[in-house]
């Protein structure tokens, strides 16, 4: 194991950027590393088998760069990929190295967010037909009934950067009455797609205001912070020069064009 490891941040693409940004807020003292596999990208429809196949790729490359732990920053390969990297890589291949995903963190915490306990969750088709959140939710909040609807045009017009244009509207409304028409009490919805926290503008115009949207951001990023004070032999590896770097499968000119409405800043990304 290498000691001053950066933390690997993946994504299937931009999404991911948005909880980095908050780990990074919180966790401004160690050294990361995001991919986002931009060039495979959008992963929503992909197969379990392509999924599972290119996260795991793209975990392996970060291993390669020294990262010990990677974040799973991307809601359907944590629904598709992570149990089986946990379950079947990890152990045989490279005990000692860690990946951890953005389910589990916020099924922990919902009941916060909800006094009916009905939630909605929004998010791809592959998340959303994975099951993963009602499973999850299930296990720490049996009283907790959750509705599921998928969106599948959204990622599509966010990468497209046409998620605050008048016509982002119609696919906007059209998903959010499908949820709310699956239950009058729903009180918390979950944007579980890490694209989709650019849409809150017009999410927030659409919904009613007693509805909490949240995003994820914050609860992974408090997850890990917890994680890693459990953790003190995978915390003292880690490097603390406050470097990140930004890695594209697909072309870094489009990347650094597109990733500043995701991380807030101007990046400068190199080729994976
Ligand atoms: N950002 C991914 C997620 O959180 C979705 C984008 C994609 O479909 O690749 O699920």
């Amino acid at each position: 194991m290498q000691n001053s490891s950066p933390i690997g941040i993946f994504d299937s693409g931009y999404g991911g950027l948005t909880v980095f940004k908050s780990i990074a807020e919180q966790l401004p003292q160690y050294n990361y590393i995001y991919l986002g596999d931009n060039a495979r990208s959008p992963y929503g429809d992909h197969s379990f088998e392509t999924i599972y196949k290119y996260t795991l790729e793209c975990v392996e490359w970060l291993f390669d760069k020294g990262c010990n732990l990677v974040i799973l920053a991307c809601n359907t390969a944590s629904a598709k990929a992570l149990r089986t990297i946990q379950q079947k890589d990890l152990p045989t291949k490279y005990p000692g190295r860690r990946v951890l995903g953005v389910i589990r963190p916020t099924a922990e915490v919902i009941n916060t967010y909800t006094d009916t306990n009905k939630v909605g969750v929004m998010g791809t088709r592959g998340t959303v037909n994975s099951e993963s959140y009602l499973l999850e939710i299930k296990k720490f909040y049996p009283n907790i009934s959750v509705y599921q609807q998928s969106c599948p045009m959204w990622v599509p017009i966010i990468e497209n950067n046409e998620h605050l244009q008048n016509g982002a509207d119609f696919f906007v409304k059209e998903y959010c009455d499908a949820l709310l028409a699956q239950s009058k009490d729903i009180d918390c919805v979950l944007l579980a797609c890490t694209h989709y926290p650019l849409l809150l503008p017009k999410l927030k115009a659409v919904f009613p205001d007693y509805i909490n949207i949240l995003t994820q951001g914050d609860i992974v990023a408090k997850s890990l912070v917890n994680y890693l004070q459990r953790h003190p032999e995978m915390e003292m590896n880690l490097g603390r020069e406050k470097q990140k770097s930004f890695y594209t499968s697909g072309d870094p000119i489009v990347f650094d064009e597109h990733a500043s409405i995701f991380f807030g800043k101007k990046l400068a990304s190199l080729k994976m």
